[in-house]
């Protein structure tokens, strides 16, 4: 197809605002889906069974459009909808000249989605600003127009209201897509060049990598390589995804399409990056590489010891379809063997842990999230440091933390509520704007320890669930950091060490030796349980010896979710690891470590 006739897009819309649906009713309108084949959620449905290993993920569909008599070809692409991701998501942003940004009529917009169109309109992209799920009753479509219109400069009555579900409005968007959204350009007789924005692992077929052609063309059988790299494979197929994988002759300038080289690890075929024909090379790679960077880290402990082989192939097959995920081994003397993994967030953390349980059948103990500090001491050497147990000893002159920016959307009630939190979380105010009479736009600069920890759900709590938070990472800065160790009978549990603010050093000593104190079975001698930083104890909680007439009470303390896993585990054996010469049931670890 030559490039004047294509057009490529995104969809730009928080969870639930309804972009499958949208989706579904574009494929059916279009004609990409014969109605026989058609079932809801289609492009979904055939992600689940990728993660069998059935067919390819559709990271992007080619739809048939003709305006005024014209034939043309659009390109959905699909974009990562969560902050974690978001190297991936201005990714797969540049692969497009245009974004609808969906927004929920009965909603508004939601501080995801406006990081994301940020993202977007910095890219250059157009938007086409659309409310959708207009037949609800609910929907305000006046008042969320000109909250959009505002946004993003337009005129309120040219934001589309369309409805997904009955298929209301769809069609204008398709014309509107033509209408509006610049066709592709590049140079068809440069040396080609083509950009990663995904690549998936699929059983069969192995990497599956999905490009967005720059400049010159790309033929099967034809020698490639990865310009960050330099490894060469063949193009054993490429082809475009109608949304069902069709082998083509050929990809031009702005097409999209999957690229598949036999290879099998998704590490060889890194987003972002630019492949080119290796007998006659790009000189200049697509801009904007970065290699994926984890920012939150955390020790992953099987509960149950002899799980530890499955759980470190399972990280291994995970690591094939996951560029960004790392681990190394990790022993602790509280939790025993484990790896201490990276992420590249919060999020990030909780689907590979969910993933590790669920596809796996592992119970798991994960430590607390862990940002990176950078320490330098004082005869000038400095330390990376993801795990507090391996904070250095000896003079510090300085610790650096990450930073985030983060803009959070709330109603006008609760702006006192969030300002309070913010505040209490080191956060430095930024900005604020009203996007409309009720509701607010904060912007904060906050260390991201300060967030991974549980920011969300204060969040959530304190404004009743309609606040929403994103962040962006924001360089870094020097901070009053500690480290807290907690020492049972004067022996280190390196499982409950933490760097911590200084102002908050001592309530984190209190309420870890509090914890303890009612986890752990008392023994047949005094146990103390210190916190300290360096020598210095900042808190200390006893647990008396065992008195002959005394049966000793079961160790309190709300375990919920973890005792349930525990409960599956085989009952009535009772795990004691010796901390020093205490023994400690190792529940009393996973009990608290896990925050609720
Ligand atoms: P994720 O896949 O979770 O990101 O959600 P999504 O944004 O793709 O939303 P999805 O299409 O799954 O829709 C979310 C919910 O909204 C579903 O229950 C849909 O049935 C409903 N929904 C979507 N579009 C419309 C619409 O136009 N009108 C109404 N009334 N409901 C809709």
């Amino acid at each position: 197809t030559p490039p004047e006739l294509l057009r490529n897009f995104c969809i730009i819309a928080h969870i639930d605002h309804g972009k499958s649906t949208l989706a579904d009713r574009m494929l059916q309108i279009t004609g990409a889906v014969q109605p026989r084949n058609m079932r809801a959620q289609y492009l979904d449905r055939m992600d689940i069974e990728r993660e069998r290993g059935i067919t390819i993920k559709s990271q992007a569909v080619r739809m048939p459009w003709e305006v005024d008599g014209t034939p043309y070809a659009l390109n959905m692409i699909d974009t990562p909808g969560h902050v974690d991701f978001t190297y991936e998501v201005s990714r797969s942003l540049a692969a497009c000249e245009g974004a609808l940004l969906l927004v929920d009529a009965a909603q508004g917009i939601e501080a995801q989605t406006l990081a994301n169109l940020y993202l977007a309109m910095e890219n250059d992209l157009t938007i086409i600003p659309i409310l959708n799920k207009i037949d609800l009753p609910s929907a305000q479509p006046e008042k969320y127009a000109l909250e959009i219109a505002n946004l993003i400069g337009v005129d309120p009555d040219d934001v589309l209201r369309v409805s997904g579900k009955t298929g209301d409005g769809v069609e204008d968007v398709l014309d509107r897509i033509v209408e509006q959204i610049a066709a592709p350009v590049g140079d068809a007789d440069a040396p080609s060049r083509a950009m990663i924005f995904d690549s998936v692992y699929d059983t069969y077929r192995g990497v599956v990598t999905y490009v967005r052609v720059v400049d010159g063309q790309f033929s099967p059988r034809e020698k490639v390589e990865m310009m960050s790299t330099g490894t060469a494979y063949e193009l054993q197929e490429i082809g475009v995804s109608s949304p069902e994988p069709v082998p083509s002759k050929g990809l031009g300038v702005g097409e999209v399409g999957y690229l598949i080289t036999g290879v099998k690890d998704v590490r060889q075929s890194k987003v972002g990056d630019t492949v080119t024909n290796s007998r006659r090379p790009a000189e200049q790679s697509v801009p904007g590489y970065a290699d994926p960077m984890p920012m939150v880290f955390s020790g992953l402990f099987p509960i149950d010891g002899s799980d530890y082989p499955v759980l470190r192939d399972a990280l291994d097959k995970l690591k094939l379809n996951d560029a960004s995920l790392a681990y190394e081994p990790e022993t602790s003397t509280a939790l025993g063997f484990g790896f201490r993994c990276g992420f590249l967030g919060l999020l990030h953390l909780e689907i590979i842990r969910e993933r590790l349980e669920r596809e796996f059948d592992l119970s798991l103990i994960s430590t607390a999230p862990s940002v990176v500090y950078r320490v330098v001491m004082e005869d000038g050497a400095e330390h990376t440091v993801t795990n507090p147990s391996e904070y250095p000893e000896g003079k510090i002159k300085e610790v650096h933390e990450p930073m985030v920016r983060g803009t959070i959307l709330t109603p006008s009630d609760y702006v006192g509520a969030v300002m309070e939190l913010c505040q209490g979380k080191r956060g430095q105010m930024l900005g604020m704007d009203y996007l409309s009479e009720d509701r607010v736009e904060l912007r904060y600069r906050l260390p991201l320890a300060e967030i991974v920890f549980d920011f969300f759900d204060a969040l959530k709590s304190r404004t009743k669930g309609y606040a929403s938070l994103d962040y962006q990472d924001d360089g870094e800065a020097s901070s009053d950091l500690v480290k807290v160790d907690i020492l049972l009978h004067g022996d280190h549990v390196d499982a409950f060490s933490a760097i911590v603010h200084k102002d908050k050093a001592y309530s984190y000593g209190v309420s870890m030796a509090g914890k303890l104190r009612g986890l752990i079975p008392r023994q047949q001698f005094e146990v103390p349980i210190q916190a300290a930083i360096g020598s210095r104890i900042i808190a200390r909680e006893t647990i008396r010896a065992i008195r002959k007439d005394v049966l000793s009470k079961c160790y309190g303390g709300d375990i919920s979710r973890k005792r349930k896993l525990l409960e599956k585990q085989k009952e009535g054996k009772k795990r004691m690891k010796m901390v020093g010469s205490v023994e400690v049931p190792q529940e009393a670890f996973i009990a608290a470590l896990s925050s609720d």
